[in-house]
């Protein structure tokens, strides 16, 4: 990977994780906490399955597969690394992918370039989106950062309209937080 710099910028999109409902005239305060429980769980499995192995390349793979496989609706998940203007792919579960997205090109090259998680409700509305699994119609992609600087995105596709929200952007940084920390942590 070419060192690039780039400003992070903290995502400060906040899930509104209650809702109300009303039984019996009482108001009841019930907590969604179904996708900030499983990302919590998927902390504990990625840790546990980056334990002890500091080559980057294979933890990108087993990270990538773990996201394929435990979150539902999703057909593509993986990883752009970038390299001097552009992201090339690394690994990935999922059909095969475009291999290079310059920079400001596509969801993938504008989150990089804008430092910024996107949630993309409906590909099919995003100027300039590129296609690489006609099945995908929604999409997030994460930006990861080594420190200020900028290493890549994580990618996510789904099937399903508006499968992404704040509650899996905010679930995803923290992994890809707890995977850049742990890279650093080991060294090359
Ligand atoms: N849709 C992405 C390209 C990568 S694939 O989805 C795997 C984009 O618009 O950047």
């Amino acid at each position: 990977m070419s060192p690039q710099t780039a400003k992070k910028k903290t995502a400060t999109k906040k899930a509104s994780a209650k809702k109300s409902t009303k039984k019996r005239g009482a108001v009841v305060t019930s907590t969604n906490n179904v996708k900030p429980k499983l990302y919590a769980n998927l902390v504990v499995q990625l840790l546990s399955l980056l334990k002890d192995e500091h080559d980057f390349i294979a933890n990108a793979a087993n990270f990538s597969a773990l996201l394929f496989n435990s979150l539902p609706n999703v057909n593509w998940a993986g990883f752009y690394f970038l390299q001097g203007e552009e992201l090339v792919l690394g690994p990935f579960q999922g059909n095969p992918a475009c291999v290079r997205i310059p920079m400001g090109q596509g969801v993938c090259g504008v989150a990089a370039q804008q430092c910024e998680t996107i949630i993309v409700p409906n590909v099919h509305e995003f100027p300039g989106h590129i296609a690489c699994d006609v099945a995908s119609n929604s999409e997030i992609v994460v930006p990861l950062f080594d420190g200020e600087r900028l290493l890549g995105v994580l990618d996510l596709d789904s099937p399903t309209l508006g499968r992404f929200d704040d509650q899996d952007a905010e679930g995803l940084n923290e992994l890809v937080t707890v995977f850049v920390a742990h890279e650093e942590r080991l060294g090359p």
